[in-house]
């Protein structure tokens, strides 16, 4: 039987971690803060960041959550920025993406001062992460370190396979586990023969967005997989590809309309070593990360 990685698990030893670091700095007399700015009315990320605001509550970190109005423009955005780089209240700055179209994500993303990246977005970040050098990594992959290193799942020597190459986690993932001296090979939308690089797995990212893209037969028996994919499934067509015979997840489609699935496919799982949920994996460490690297930003403001 594979082994389940348990996100949520997972994520309440983190914030316990990080809950600890807290009480230690308050004892120092410093409590970390982090600023949330969100614009617009996009669902998800009206969750995201209540959600985020709500970890920070639960550990002892400060939060100020910004709303502008959706009008505001690039350049009130950066000066919002410019006011929250001087803040010394503030250890964190983090934008919840996606902004509004006539916002340059870009160019806001690159004013936020690297010390307080907490989101691990700014070149500055991601090209001391390259280098091996101390950054803040962005939390998704960071988590999907976490995950390996707290489960006593080795890296070193491992074959690692990343399929996909976005800036917010292919590459830093990617980054991340050749530091733990994994052999990595990236994977992407244009790599030929997919499936006889990724039957070489002995660790496995997908982080492509492609429902089920990794079926069984791309997959290594006995090797650990991490799905970082959340594709919605819509239609009863797409619903019986993945889920037919599942009497949860019917349910589940029944009482909602839709359910959540990664890029690898559920039968995939089933061979594995130890697999990552999708929902219930690597999306929880997210919001745990993004804490940890505001209680960093805060220790590395003060002894850099
Ligand atoms: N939107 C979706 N995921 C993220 C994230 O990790 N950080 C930010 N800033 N926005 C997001």
């Amino acid at each position: 039987m594979a082994q389940i990685l348990d996100g949520a698990a997972l994520a309440a030893a983190i914030q316990h971690d990080v809950a600890e670091e807290v009480k230690q700095l308050a004892a120092r007399g410093i409590r970390p803060g982090l600023a949330a700015v969100l614009v617009g009315h996009v669902p998800a990320s009206q969750i995201y960041v209540r959600n985020k605001v709500q970890a920070c509550a639960e550990l002892g970190i400060s939060s100020d959550l910004l709303t502008p109005p959706d009008r505001i423009t690039t350049e009130e955005m950066l000066a919002l920025v410019d006011q929250l780089n001087r803040r010394d209240d503030i250890d964190g700055i983090l934008i919840q993406l996606p902004l509004p179209a006539h916002i340059d994500s870009k160019r806001l993303l690159d004013a936020i001062d690297p010390a307080k990246d907490v989101d691990g977005f700014h070149p500055v970040n991601s090209g001391r992460l390259l280098a091996g050098r101390p950054a803040l990594a962005p939390c998704t992959p960071a988590g999907v370190l976490e995950i390996l290193k707290r489960s006593h799942l080795p890296i070193a020597g491992q074959h690692a396979v990343v399929v996909g190459r976005s800036d917010i986690v292919g590459k830093p993932v990617a980054a991340l586990l050749l530091h733990a001296d994994a052999t990595v090979t990236i994977c992407h939308s244009k790599t030929r023969d997919l499936p006889s690089i990724t039957r070489q797995a002995d660790i496995l990212v997908a982080a492509i967005g492609r429902p089920g893209l990794i079926t069984p037969e791309m997959v290594k028996p006995g090797a650990t997989l991490l799905d970082v994919g959340i594709n919605r499934l819509t239609t009863r067509e797409a619903f019986d590809r993945f889920f037919q015979g599942n009497a949860q997840r019917e349910a589940a489609f029944a009482k909602r309309g839709s359910v959540i699935v990664g890029d690898i496919h559920p039968k995939a799982f089933e061979i594995a070593g130890a697999y990552t949920p999708v929902p219930g994996g690597v999306g929880l460490l997210t919001i745990a990360m993004l804490m940890a690297n505001t209680v960093r930003a805060a220790k590395m403001r003060r002894e850099p």
